[in-house]
């Protein structure tokens, strides 16, 4: 098995997105405003040359959090054939690495309900009661400070 995780283009996402997040709606609500800012960025899981899961980093706050520096995970998706296999864990230390890369202090994010454990594992907490994300279903919001180890 041959693995990298790359810096990736904006729509190099979308096929991804599209089967994970967005499936059976159309390809284009798998562009997220703000996808082509240069202060945002792509990073892809290759299994052996295929893209098989994807995360994005929007560098923006929160006003639940006082003011630093802080990235916004979203369009974490891993396809449904190669979950459960630590890729999504892999993809959210490549996120943190960067974060930390680039000082900034605090990673946020919308979680879907059904993927808190998933960050909770990770040492991610949620904050404040679920709430419903129109189209998409129930999420947390979920927060950690990133530090050096
Ligand atoms: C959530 C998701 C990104 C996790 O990716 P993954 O590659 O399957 O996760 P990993 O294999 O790296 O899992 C790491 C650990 O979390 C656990 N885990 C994975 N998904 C979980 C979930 N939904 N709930 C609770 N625990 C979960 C794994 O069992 C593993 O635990 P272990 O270390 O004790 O074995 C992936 O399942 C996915 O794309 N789901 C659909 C889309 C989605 O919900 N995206 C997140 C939107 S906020």
């Amino acid at each position: 098995m041959n693995y990298s995780i790359q810096k990736i283009a904006p729509f190099d996402t979308y096929p991804v997105r599209h089967l994970v997040l967005r499936f059976g709606k159309p390809i284009e609500t798998c562009h997220f405003n703000g996808d082509d800012l240069l202060t945002t960025h792509h990073f892809g899981y290759y299994l052996n040359g295929t893209l098989v899961g994807v995360i994005s980093l929007f560098e923006i706050g929160n006003d639940h959090f006082s003011k630093q520096k802080s990235y916004q995970i979203r369009g974490m998706a891993v396809l449904s054939s190669h979950q459960k296999q630590g890729i999504g864990e892999a993809l959210v230390q490549k996120a943190e690495d960067f974060c930390l890369s680039q000082n900034a202090t605090l990673i946020w994010f919308n979680a879907r309900t059904s993927a808190v454990g998933f960050y909770e594992k990770m040492g991610y907490v949620t904050i404040g009661s679920e709430f419903e994300i129109t189209d998409v279903g129930p999420h947390f919001l979920m927060y950690k400070a990133v530090t050096k180890k």
